[in-house]
């Protein structure tokens, strides 16, 4: 296992900057996720990671030691892809054992590596088979030995679970946990899937495309916990989370802040135009005192453990969680309560968070 680190990245495609100002430190043994939408250059960064794109400019560390010119090969890293190519004519075993064999490694060490391996991912049985005969997620699984019997250094995700279906992809999401225990090996993770980056990453990087943010990509570098509780600007606000946090625009002055006809003292640097955000579930309905504003029940979805509220307001449409209990008939008026220290603040004209007290 080993630090990766990237410093100062920018990477482009002819005259287009894809990334660009991309500083990231990766601790040796940390499970890291790269998430955010579409083209923001989640496979890009991983690429110029693995040694199959070259930046324009910055430095790509692995362990402590500079690898913007090392070989791909020599690098010590395996890459995961959507996509697993597996050799259809070659057994399960034949598949993972590849690259050891190309290396003419022993025979012995060979069966005992690939006998280990596919115990690790639980294809013990399957050794013998050819992928043709296996379903999609034990195919992955090759794909996944194939890269663990390499014993690499650090592992590169990308998107490795979206061909699966839903009930396969938890199922491996928690293995891929268990796995990176076992192992103790750096992984870097790339998903669009904000729930896959919750609850895999100890880390989680969240990118934007450079178009929308036009200084970096990197628009927060923290825990599962501080991406969600505290989101450093509006882009993380609104990416983590479902259904996303509820934004207002607000005022700020000396008083406090003001959104709608709620006003709320609270003391900050703060400036006046303000994007005030409360999360669905900090939003009390006909509960709580002090300042409140009036909802109209505009629809439910019931999720079992939970319901969903949508309320109509003078401010627009505002999404409440509850447990299961409690219940409101549809056109019904509701007290719709934000209690200050669940708010969010963030400058309307940058999107940056902003810290106030009550
Ligand atoms: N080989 C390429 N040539 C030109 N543009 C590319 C190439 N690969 C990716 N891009 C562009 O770079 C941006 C980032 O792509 P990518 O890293 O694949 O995003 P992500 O993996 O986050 O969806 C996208 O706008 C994409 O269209
Ligand atoms: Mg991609």
């Amino acid at each position: 296992m080993s630090a990766v680190s990237l410093q100062g990245i920018d990477i482009s495609y002819g005259s287009v900057d894809v990334v660009r100002n991309l500083d990231l430190d990766i601790k040796s043994g940390e499970f890291v996720v790269f998430v955010g939408p579409s083209g923001c250059g989640k496979s890009t960064t991983l690429r110029l990671i693995a040694g199959l794109e070259e930046g324009r400019s910055g430095r790509v560390s692995i362990g402590d030691k500079v690898v913007n010119d090392v070989d791909p090969a020599k690098r010590d890293v395996a890459m995961v892809f959507q996509n697993y190519a597996l050799f259809p004519h070659m057994s399960v075993a034949d598949n993972i054992s590849f690259g050891m064999r190309l290396r003419g490694e022993p025979k012995e060490k060979i069966r005992a590596n690939v006998a280990d391996v596919a115990r690790m991912v639980g294809l013990s049985d399957h050794l013998h088979k050819r992928p043709g005969a296996l379903s999609g997620g034990q195919r992955q699984r090759v794909a996944l030995a194939r890269a663990i019997v390499r014993k690499p250094a650090v592992f590169l995700f990308d998107e490795p679970l979206s061909n699966l279906d839903a009930e396969f992809r938890a199922a491996m999401r928690s293995e891929l946990s268990r796995l990176h225990r076992e192992l103790g090996s750096t992984m870097i993770y790339v998903t669009h899937d904000q729930v896959e980056a919750m609850t895999m990453g100890d880390r989680i990087a969240v990118l934007a495309p450079l178009a929308q943010t036009g200084h970096s990509n990197l628009m927060q570098f923290g825990t599962p916990e501080e991406v969600y509780h505290r989101p450093a600007n509006l882009f993380v606000a609104k990416f983590i989370g479902s259904p996303p946090m509820n934004l207002f625009d607000g005022r700020a002055d000396e008083g406090g802040i003001r959104f709608g006809e709620i006003r709320l003292p609270m003391e900050g640097q703060v400036p006046a135009a303000i994007t005030v955000g409360v999360r669905p579930e900090h939003v009390l309905l006909n509960t709580g005192e002090g300042p409140f504003m009036t909802g109209t029940v505009e629809g439910t979805e019931n999720l079992g453990h939970e319901k969903l509220w949508f309320f109509a307001t003078e401010i627009g449409r505002i999404v409440a969680r509850t447990p299961d209990t409690g219940n409101f008939r549809l056109g019904e008026a509701v007290n719709l309560r934000f209690p200050a220290e669940r708010l969010h603040l963030f400058d309307a004209a940058t999107g940056g968070r902003r810290e106030a007290r009550t």
